[in-house]
């Protein structure tokens, strides 16, 4: 794992976006894992402006409210029309989200599992965190080893997740259908990005406490290629600190991003 600390979320975005940028400009046929929420819209902005292709990627993101439709305005499918899909030349067809309304959620599951393996395996996986260590949801106490199921959410991710559903928590779905810790382990990179400093306790937590089911995200340390990138907000937790500013300061891969 690497733990990348940036001075703002400005500058903690630009990496991650120019991380993405670079591996598609390499290789245009990226299985990429795409993650929602507030960090990543600023990330998705990047991405547009930078005017990099998306037409040979194909998309896997990692969650969806249980009961929405994909034309609902709080649903994830809807969130990534607007923040990148209809934005960029992605192949609709391949630009995969959770089928959240799905009849029959555990076959939806074992299919988007099925789609994932068929695609090749997930190239690079963009992650948030939640404030209670989730990625993708997989609440505390998900398996380390859990597929893509549907999972009921926290009470502390009904509150963060509150804002699109009224400022009511009560409003926010009480399941969703994500991927697992074991399919996100799957992917053969890993990028996570926190900013703020109400997610500078978990993150810390993550990357420097004991893996454990409590806190998903801890899993990640189990991973060989894994970034962590946080802004200087969400990093005032950590205690190993002066040891990432070092390699950051003298990895050659970070030489043009050094201020
Ligand atoms: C959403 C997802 C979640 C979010 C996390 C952080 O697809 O995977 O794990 O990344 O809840 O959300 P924000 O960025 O809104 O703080």
């Amino acid at each position: 794992m690497e733990v990348i600390i940036r001075p703002d979320a400005a500058r903690a975005v630009a990496l991650v976006a120019d991380l993405l940028e670079a591996r598609l400009r390499r290789h245009p046929e990226q299985v990429l894992g795409l993650a929602t929420g507030r960090t990543m819209e600023q990330v998705y902005a990047a991405l547009v402006d930078s005017g990099v292709s998306f037409s040979h990627v194909t998309s896997f993101n990692l969650d969806e409210y249980i009961g929405l439709s994909p034309e609902d305005p709080r649903s994830y499918h809807h969130y990534m029309h607007e923040h990148l899909f209809s934005r960029i030349d992605i192949d609709p067809a391949r630009a995969h989200v959770p089928q959240g309304d799905a009849r029959d959620l555990a076959a939806a599951a074992a299919d988007y599992e099925r789609l994932i393996r068929r695609a090749g395996g997930i190239d690079v996986q963009l992650l948030g965190i939640g404030e209670a260590g989730h990625i993708g949801f997989n609440e505390p106490l998900s398996s380390l080893a859990s597929r893509t199921r549907d999972k009921c959410l926290t009470p502390t991710t009904r509150a963060q997740n509150a804002s699109m559903f009224g400022d009511d928590p009560e409003q926010v779905p009480e399941r969703a259908l994500t991927m697992g810790v074991g399919t996100i382990l799957e992917a053969r990179e890993l990028i996570l990005l926190a900013t703020g400093s109400a997610k500078a306790a978990i993150v810390a937590r993550a990357v420097e406490g004991p893996i454990s089911a409590m806190v998903s995200a801890s899993a990640l340390q189990l991973h060989p290629n894994c970034k962590v990138i946080v802004d200087e907000a969400a990093a005032t937790e950590l205690q190993g600190r002066e040891y990432y500013d070092f390699v950051f300061a003298n990895e050659p891969d970070w030489a043009a991003y050094r201020d």
